[in-house]
């Protein structure tokens, strides 16, 4: 069923767990993200970013992911990722995304409040999630990726969210999109403190490629949603190159799809069971 993002987070900060955002590109994502919520009885963020909306045309993706949504038989938001502008967000707002997110991490400061504060305005009872800090790479292609500089500033944060009103923050202390070159190292002293000083529920970008143990940290600490992109599409590549490889009787596409979506699927689900899974980390 399609409901609210501002459900989800709210039930996410009274369990003091977080809420899995999946982004989608197709049918087949958006199939195995919702098999994988339905199979986990998981409620989830379905994620669309301007990129998959180039990629699969604003009116068949929207309707795709809002019919697919409408249909679950878990909660799903259907939620605008990283939406550089207004206009994209009233766009998606008229089509029924039922969340949005608008990133002007990359403006001075004072812009991006007005920015954020403008969608917020906009979006009346849809809750909009603003960014504050540096999340570095790209989010449609996953090239080794240098973690995020600048991170976000506890104090500024707190300021950010007074003067906007967003719903939710995503918070830059180390998380990068993509592929980390390296070990990731998250800053857990700044992601405490970001906690203790920003009143809205914070988000954090660049799931894929972190450990267990440092996402179920991070949600002790605070984080109540949580992006996941990179490791979906890997999934989903390996999939069809093995397929391919061995090849696929007569060039049958629900075998080739099928077999990735199942692939995909799991994927996803060992990201939920994660991310609502009991905190091993006390705060
Ligand atoms: O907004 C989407 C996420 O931040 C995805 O990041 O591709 O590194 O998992 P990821
Ligand atoms: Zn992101």
């Amino acid at each position: 069923m399609l409901v609210s993002g501002q459900t989800l987070l709210d039930e996410a900060v009274r369990g003091g767990y977080a809420i899995g955002s999946f982004n989608t590109y197709n049918l087949e994502i958006t199939r195995a993200i919702l098999a994988a919520a339905e199979a986990r009885r998981s409620a989830v963020f379905l994620a669309v970013g301007s990129g998959a909306l180039d990629y699969g045309g604003f009116a068949p993706l929207t309707q795709l992911v809002l019919a697919a949504a409408r249909e679950a038989t878990v909660p799903v938001a259907v939620h605008l990722d990283h939406s550089p502008t207004v206009a994209d967000c009233e766009r998606c707002l008229s089509e029924g995304f039922t969340s949005l997110m608008i990133d002007g991490s990359n403006l001075p400061f004072d812009e991006n409040v007005a920015l954020t504060w403008q969608t917020v305005k906009r979006a009346g009872e849809i809750p909009v999630e603003g960014e504050l800090g540096g999340v570095g790479g790209d989010e449609d292609s996953s090239g080794a990726q240098e973690t995020a500089i600048p991170m976000t500033d506890p104090a500024q944060a707190r300021a950010f969210v007074e003067q906007t009103g967003v719903a939710s923050l995503a918070i830059a202390i180390g998380n990068a999109h993509g592929i980390y070159k390296g070990e990731p190292k998250l800053d857990f002293d700044r992601l405490a403190a970001l906690r203790d000083a920003v009143p809205a529920p914070l988000v954090l970008h660049g799931a894929s490629g972190l450990s267990d143990d440092d996402l179920r940290r991070a949600i002790s600490l605070g984080v109540r949603k949580i992006n996941v992109n990179t490791e979906i599409r890997q999934t989903l590549f390996g999939s069809l190159d093995r397929s391919l490889e061995q090849g696929v009787k007569g060039y049958d596409v629900t075998r080739l799809f099928g077999v990735a979506m199942e692939a995909m699927q799991r994927t996803v689900e060992e990201k939920i069971e994660v991310f609502s899974g009991s905190p091993s980390f006390s705060s």
